[in-house]
């Protein structure tokens, strides 16, 4: 982009068609938010400075990234309304690019491509269009005979289109290149229709003036697609989680059921991991190297090492070491922390505790607010009783100790380095490095009780 212009965006749209209590330009395609899409393409353009148009009250200005400018949308309704709520932010003299909020896939080279046609043409303004996707809703092209680009026909409702016109496959992309000393007058001249004023009104008015008006085709069937129904939103967010997967793919992530699989933006996923069937990563998650995760598994801002294998299980805001392995059937919760070749198997959950290296917690067990010291191997059925209804303790197991199965730590408490654990035992107390904690009632043998129970039912 030559002058780095100043690229509008509008976001202050009613968004009816999405039948939500949310703005439409805050609903996310593949986690990050319609809007935050086409600023992230905007500045991948070039631009100099980002202004949003948002509508007070609708909740869209305290959601922008940080460095965006808000214009407010105080009054009017439509597209034509929401440049001129902008008015104050177009310098005189410069070129404008005005995108619309509600088309997340709008691609930086695509807006690069409409600049470098609009500065060719030496037009007025330049719009983006295609005739790549169905046109039903959107506006149609109309040119002259000539071919030149006289006005376009809006499709929201067809109520009174010529058949003609519906017939048009060229439609209106809602990205715009314009010269700022042509827009704002032309848009003055602009009236309403039904209460609206249609930015896209500027053309005939603009024709008219003898200012001559730009198309930029483009085949960029992604970039084309506007979100204004949630089936709309479903379609957008197919595309962009293809695409997203196909850039993992190239590089080096596997993906063995990739219809199965949602990735959001902004996950990190290293060389020759695969991710298997029904996976879902979320948030800020960063798969290592090597890693082997799914079947379905969801991680939600999870970390994981090189080398870790996942199964079947439910991981968010834990951190998981080179080469340990989790599940199947596992729950790590916030603040899980699982050591370099630790296990934490079947139906095991653990929330706040650190797992040491090569701690192996295999089955059956909920570890919270606790240290398993390295190596450590805790027994199927182990509970950390962390909660005295008040308040939450902590328990801490010591390096190479052996737990019993069924053993209850009543934190706080303490296990020491290679101490055993009884069996089905409380451990109320701290058990010594090296002692067997063992605190369950001694076993007594009832010598010939079932000859009895057989003589008194014969009886
Ligand atoms: C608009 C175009 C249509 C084009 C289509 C492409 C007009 C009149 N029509 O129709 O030619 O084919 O986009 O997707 O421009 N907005 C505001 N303030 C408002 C109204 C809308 O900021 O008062 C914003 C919306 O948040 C949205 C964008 O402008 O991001 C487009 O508005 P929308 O109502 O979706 O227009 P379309 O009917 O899709
Ligand atoms: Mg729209």
């Amino acid at each position: 982009m030559s002058a780095s212009p100043t690229v509008l965006i509008m976001a202050a749209g009613h968004g009816t068609r999405m039948r939500s209590a949310t703005a439409k330009v805050l609903h996310p395609v593949c986690g990050r938010p319609m809007v935050h899409w086409v600023i992230e393409a905007a500045r991948r353009a070039g631009a100099g400075r980002v202004v949003c148009v948002t509508r007070p009250g609708e909740g869209v200005a305290g959601e922008l990234p940080s460095g965006v400018d808000i214009a407010e949308q105080q009054t009017g309704e439509g597209t034509g309304s929401a440049v001129l709520a902008a008015r104050g932010q177009i310098e005189p003299g410069s070129t404008v690019v005005v995108l619309s909020g509600d088309h997340p896939l709008i691609a930086a080279a695509t807006i690069e491509a409409l600049l470098a046609a609009h500065a060719q043409a030496a037009a007025a303004a330049t719009l983006l269009t295609t005739d790549r996707i169905d046109p039903a809703g959107y506006g149609r092209i109309v040119r002259s005979e000539g071919g030149l680009v006289e006005r376009i026909v809006e499709t929201k409702s067809t109520e009174g289109v010529p058949a003609s016109e519906l017939a048009i496959r060229e439609v209106n992309i809602g990205a715009y290149a314009f010269a700022a000393d042509e827009l704002l007058p032309a848009l003055d001249a602009v009236g309403e229709v039904g209460g609206e004023r249609y930015l896209t009104e500027v053309l005939p008015v603009m024709r008219g003036r003898g200012k001559p008006i730009a198309a930029h085709v483009t085949e960029d069937v992604a970039s084309a697609i506007g979100v204004n129904t949630r089936a709309g939103l479903m379609e957008v967010e197919r595309l962009a989680q293809r695409s997203l997967l196909e850039q993992h793919a190239l590089a080096g992530v596997s993906f063995t059921a990739p219809d199965t699989v949602r990735v959001e933006v902004g996950v990190e996923i290293g060389e020759d991991s695969t991710i298997g069937p029904g996976v879902t990563l979320q948030g800020a998650t960063r798969v290592g190297r090597a890693c082997a995760v799914g079947p379905s598994s969801t991680l939600i801002d999870a970390w994981l090492g090189d080398g870790v294998s996942v199964v079947h299980s439910y991981l968010a805001g834990c951190e998981i070491a080179a080469n340990a392995s989790v599940g199947p059937f596992a729950y790590l919760r916030p603040g899980a922390i699982v050591g370099e070749r630790a296990k934490v198997g079947t139906f095991v959950e653990v929330k706040g505790s650190t797992i040491g290296a090569g701690a192996k917690v295999p089955h059956l067990s909920y570890i919270g607010d606790a240290e398993i010291g390295e190596d450590a191997n805790i027994a199927a059925g182990n509970i950390t009783a962390n909660y005295d209804g008040r308040a939450k303790h902590r328990t801490v197991i010591g390096a190479r100790a052996r737990t019993g199965v069924n053993s209850s730590f009543v934190a706080p408490v303490s296990v020491g380095e290679g101490a055993y654990t009884g069996a089905g035992s409380v451990i109320t107390g701290d058990v010594p490095d090296g002692a067997l904690g063992i605190s369950r009632p001694e076993q007594r043998n009832v010598e010939g009780y079932a000859d009895r129970v057989d003589r008194k039912s014969r009886a």
